[in-house]
């Protein structure tokens, strides 16, 4: 947590109350209450299913719940387009990458820009010099981030030859030059080896921890999870089972159970509990597949 965290208690950022989201008869989320506090880094687990892409999906409006509210410092968020909220500062990783494998990696950091910019192609024209100047700012600002990230060296590869936990840590970078106020981060370590993934946590340490970005982390890997997470929601089957810090949830008897079913002589992190591979398009991931 970084100090702004530190010093906000009590004044969450988001605020997730009573959410209930329904697919026909399966009811993907069940009355989920949650806030996260300026600054957070918050995460939500829980088994395969268990609603933790969908509650990213609510938060950037690409599903409405039937019933509840979710609130970013105040306002509303359902009911509105997946534009406004990213406009509002809602910024997202998708659990599938979501690259544009022919253009660069700057080139895939610039359109995270796309909507701080001013200049359409009209105005491009007209006013070449600005244009210009905007398009300058843009891209210095892209390869701060790619330093931030680690990404310099790749900064003019297509992003489709690069590995896989490079592509992973330019999503990030995408994400983060929408200078978003909330950064969902869905699985950031699926798929990584051990010396990916360290990258990797170190990399959202530092985005929440030096740049203050508030996060949630959706994470299926146990031991990252509670090294770099202030708070915790586990959520079966839709239903929250535990809210607290990470601690008091890696010994949750409910937690325990939910990973393992009756195993629970066996510890959280020695399950791995969906397969390390990227998995094919799923019915939550609604987002477009460049
Ligand atoms: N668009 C949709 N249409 C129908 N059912 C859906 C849709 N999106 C999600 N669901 C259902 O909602 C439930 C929660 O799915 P979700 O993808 O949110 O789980 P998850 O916790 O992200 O799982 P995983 O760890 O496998 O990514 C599942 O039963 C899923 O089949
Ligand atoms: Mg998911």
């Amino acid at each position: 947590m970084n100090a702004a965290a530190e010093g906000s208690e009590g004044t969450p950022l988001l605020e997730v109350s009573e959410v209930t989201l329904r697919f026909g008869g399966v009811t993907a989320l069940s009355n989920v209450s949650f806030d996260v506090r300026e600054g957070e880094l918050f995460s939500i687990i829980g088994p395969n299913g268990a609603g933790k892409t969908s509650i990213f999906n609510c938060l950037n409006a690409v599903y409405r719940p039937q019933e509840g509210h979710i609130r970013l410092d105040g306002v509303e968020l359902i009911g509105k387009r997946p534009s406004t909220t990213a406009n509002m500062g809602v910024a997202r990783t998708f659990q599938n990458l979501a690259l544009f494998r022919n253009l660069d990696v700057i080139d895939n950091l610039m359109l995270g820009r796309h909507h701080l910019m001013r200049t359409g192609f009209l105005k491009g024209m007209l006013w070449a010099g600005w244009a210009k100047r905007e398009e300058i700012r843009n891209r210095v600002r892209c390869d701060e981030i790619a330093e931030t990230l680690k990404l310099t060296p790749y900064r003019r590869m297509p992003v489709g030859i690069l590995p896989y936990g490079v592509q992973k840590r330019i999503e990030i970078g995408r994400a983060l030059a929408m200078e978003p106020r909330l950064l969902l981060l869905d699985e950031p370590v699926a798929g990584m080896n051990l010396d990916e993934s360290e990258d990797m946590a170190r990399a959202i340490c530092q985005i929440n921890g030096e740049l203050g970005v508030t996060m949630i982390l959706v994470e299926h890997d146990m031991h990252l999870v509670m090294d770099i997470a202030d708070r915790v929601l586990a959520l079966d089957f839709g239903v929250p089972i535990a809210l607290g810090p990470a601690d008091a949830i890696r010994n949750d008897p409910r937690v325990i159970e939910a990973y393992l079913g009756q195993l629970s002589d066996v510890e959280p992190h020695d399950i791995a509990p969906h397969s390390l591979e990227p998995t094919d398009m799923e019915p939550s991931d609604m987002e477009p597949r460049p």
